[in-house]
């Protein structure tokens, strides 16, 4: 209950100080889609730029890359998406709420395990897979009903015949209605950079072990749609697919699930609340897969798939064109279809655990302090320049302070009100600095800074004010 209130709470913050506005909202809003403020789409790019940078340029056997939305509808049945996609869902009688089978069954399993019947849980998640592997819905209603499975909400096991729905957002293309326009908007990313893996491996030169990487919007129709920007239906998506020679995939499987976990370290996220998770049951394609999990307040939740993929999609991309999907290992002097490791992340996922893992509600002498507690590089702004009153050539000489630093970072200028409401208002935006001139600047050139966390207070000269912020930008 008060994890769920901390989830409202910050929701309403999201929105009351400009990061998370719910789309279309003077039309009552459109479920599942959210539009990005000024300080989200700060937060949002300033994490996209670290990833991005992270692997494209950090590392120097990756390369980037940007896809269109729209590909081939042949993609989509290559990939497998056209056929196994989707959500399996069931409504119930009584309550009318609906829900995703597997989630239904695997809830049910784990009382089941705490209720030391773990043979029983076993049967039933294995009966489960072999009936979704199989497509047999009947099997899964008489899974939900012999096990008296009930609804959360009704309390019963009355359910309607359960039903697929494929997550795919459908469009045309041209004029004509015709079957063969039909567009895909992509779920992910990935295929992007599969269809394109020769032509970046051609034209860039890359050698094995090589990673081509992308950020981009996805597009998924999902029927059970809840927990603000965790789940959407338009999101983006950053992945990387590593491209290694078939039987070195699962040390690099390793590699990676090792650097993506202290990346998220690195950015300041508590890793008391990173969790790995392996997959207990792993797609048809692949031979290993985790999922990095972070302990929202609304429970442990992936924020990042790891797939070895094995040459699952070259091999059917392949198949499908009649191309020749390989690489020619000079080394090796032979041909062949290399296996990929995949980091799949969520941008909008991390937003919202970079969000969760910043609010902070601190009482202080009796009295409430909010603040988000930003990392620098994450910050949507990293220094303000507060004049301390609007008179006396003050805001003249912090609005010189500004100018100089506004071609370097992302800096804010604010003379209104009294001091302690900008303050105020920088915290609760996550504004790791406040610098203020006041009276002494005007004697020895000299400004205060103020630490957001620890709220004390230095003095420094303001020709070293680009170095200092500079000394606290950290790469990661
Ligand atoms: N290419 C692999 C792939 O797409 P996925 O587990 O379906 O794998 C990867 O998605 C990541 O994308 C997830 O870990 C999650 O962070 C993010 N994601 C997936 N569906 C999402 C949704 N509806 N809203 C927001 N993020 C989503």
């Amino acid at each position: 209950m008060e994890q769920d209130n901390l989830l409202k709470k910050i929701i309403a913050h999201a929105k009351t100080y400009g990061f998370v506005y719910p789309s279309s909202e003077i039309y009552n809003g459109l479920q599942s889609f959210y539009d990005y403020g000024p300080y989200g789409v700060a937060l949002k790019k300033n994490i996209q730029n670290i990833w991005w940078k992270t692997m494209t340029q950090w590392k120097e056997n990756i390369v980037g890359i940007d896809t269109a939305i729209g590909m081939h509808p042949k993609v989509w049945q290559s990939s497998g998406h056209v056929d196994h996609f989707h959500d399996i869902l069931v409504d119930n009688l009584d309550s009318q709420k609906r829900y995703r089978v597997d989630i239904l069954i695997e809830q049910h399993a784990e009382i089941l395990i705490q209720k030391k019947q773990s043979k029983t849980a076993e049967n039933l998640l294995k009966s489960m897979q072999y009936a979704i592997q199989t497509k047999n819905y009947d099997q899964l209603h008489t899974l939900l009903t012999k096990n008296n499975i009930q609804c959360p909400v009704a309390k019963s096991a009355h359910w309607t015949p359960v039903r697929a729905f494929n997550l795919m957002f459908q469009t045309k293309t041209g004029a004509l209605n015709e079957e063969a326009n039909t567009l895909y908007l992509r779920p992910e990313t990935a295929q992007g950079i599969f269809v394109n893996f020769l032509n970046v491996q051609k034209s860039t030169r890359m050698k094995i072990p090589f990673g081509i990487a992308q950020i981009g919007k996805a597009f998924r129709n999902e029927i059970i749609a809840r927990q603000f920007v965790f789940r959407m239906r338009e999101f983006e998506q950053m992945e990387m697919q590593f491209f290694v020679k078939p039987g070195t995939e699962l040390q690099w499987f390793d590699y990676w699930q090792e650097q993506r976990l202290q990346w998220y370290v690195h950015l300041g996220i508590d890793p008391q609340n990173l969790k790995v998770k392996p997959h207990d049951h792993l797609a048809h394609y692949a031979n290993k897969a985790v999922d990095i999990n972070y302990d929202f307040p609304f429970g442990t939740k992936e924020i990042e798939g790891i797939h070895s993929r094995t040459d699952f999609d070259l091999q059917n991309h392949a198949q499908a064109t009649k191309k020749k999907l390989q690489y020619f290992d000079a080394r090796e002097q032979k041909n062949y279809t290399p296996y990929v490791v995949e980091t799949s992340v969520g941008c909008d996922r991390l937003f919202l655990m970079v969000l969760c893992n910043a609010y902070q509600q601190e009482i202080n002498n009796e009295k409430n302090r909010l603040y988000l507690q930003l990392p620098i590089l994450l910050a949507p702004i990293k220094a303000a320049i507060l004049p301390l009153v609007k008179k006396d050539g003050l805001p003249e000489k912090a609005k010189k302070i500004f100018d100089d630093l506004k071609y370097h970072y992302k800096v804010h200028y604010d003379a209104s009100q009294s001091i302690g409401k900008r303050y105020t208002r920088q915290d609760l935006i996550g504004t790791p600095y406040c610098m203020t001139v006041d009276y002494e600047t005007l004697i020895n050139d000299t400004i205060t800074i103020r630490d957001r966390d620890t709220l004390k207070q230095e003095r420094i000269h303001i020709t070293k004010i680009a170095q200092w912020l500079q000394s606290k930008i950290k790469k990661i």
